[in-house]
């Protein structure tokens, strides 16, 4: 799935979330524009956050996020303003947001974490985010010492999920060399249609020892679900979700590590609640 598509909007291009730049007024311009925009929360406590919040959804109908730094000192109370005011994108800066993702995937949030090195994105993927931002040392974040041409080709070698390129990227020839780059396919995708029943079984095709992750969409709108990713009697991952949402992407990880002993077909049991 292309960016854009992920992130319902016109261009496959992510604003920068600049702290005390980036209002909600800047973040909704951005996104009427076709971008997504985003609030950059750097210097907000969670007030001022949730009034730049409301101030956006009322510039725009179109979507918008919040760049979350996790060095600020409210960081705790803005995970939560993101949630209860129902923004659906997050990206994150300086810093490792695992503690936070949970939360924000149950929620329905899209999370992209900006990574500076390979190494923390492939520690994060684990929470099942939706993508990297891969930032160079270009970049106004100060984020690494890695340049974006460096960085880029690890991170999407590194990850099965989406990875956008960030830092120093100002001109169309930047943007084609950014394209050429990143990532916007998944490894594998796989169709699901549950159909009435309550349990729904697919083969899967990932092999022992085979890296991946099985993305899906279910056709119908249902309650609490769980995904199992099983191999013979073996369950190897469990995922709970809130909700199944029609169309909306799905994605469980599979580690070597998971997929390294396994020799029994790996396939994907839905269980939905009554
Ligand atoms: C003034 C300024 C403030 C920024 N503040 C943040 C921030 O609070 N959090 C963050 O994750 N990135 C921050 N960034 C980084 C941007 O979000 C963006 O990723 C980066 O600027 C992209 O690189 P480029 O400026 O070379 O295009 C900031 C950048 C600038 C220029």
């Amino acid at each position: 799935m292309k960016i854009n598509e992920l992130l319902g909007t016109e261009f496959p291009i992510i604003q920068g979330g600049m702290a005390n730049i980036a209002t909600g007024a800047f973040a909704a311009a951005v996104s009427n524009a076709g971008a997504l925009g985003l609030i950059g929360s750097g210097g907000m406590d969670a007030e001022t956050l949730r009034k730049e919040i409301r101030t956006a959804k009322a510039s725009t109908d179109k979507p918008f996020g919040v760049n979350l730094m996790l060095m600020n000192p409210h960081i705790d109370e803005l995970a939560k303003v993101v949630v209860e005011e129902g923004v659906k994108v997050v990206t994150t800066g300086a810093g490792n947001p695992g503690k936070y993702v949970p939360a924000w995937k149950e929620a329905g949030i899209k999370v992209f974490p900006v990574v500076a090195a390979p190494i923390l994105a492939k520690r994060l993927e684990r929470y099942e985010v939706d993508g990297f931002i891969a930032e160079g040392t270009e970049s106004g974040g100060h984020v690494g010492e890695m340049t974006t041409m460096a960085l880029v080709p690890q991170v999407v070698d590194a990850v099965s999920v989406p990875v956008i390129a960030a830092g120093g990227i100002a001109d169309g020839r930047q943007l084609a060399a950014a394209f050429a780059l990143g990532k916007s396919r998944r490894k594998e995708t796989l169709p699901v249609e549950p159909g009435e029943g309550i349990r729904y079984v697919v083969p899967q095709s990932l092999t022992p020892g085979e890296e991946g992750v099985l993305s899906f969409r279910v056709s119908k709108p249902c309650g609490a679900v769980v995904y199992r990713v099983r191999a013979g009697e073996q369950v190897l991952r469990q995922v709970r979700r809130p909700r199944a949402v029609p169309g909306e992407m799905e994605r469980i990880l599979l580690s070597r590590e998971l997929t390294a002993h396994v020799r029994a077909p790996i396939r994907i049991e839905m269980e939905v609640a009554k």
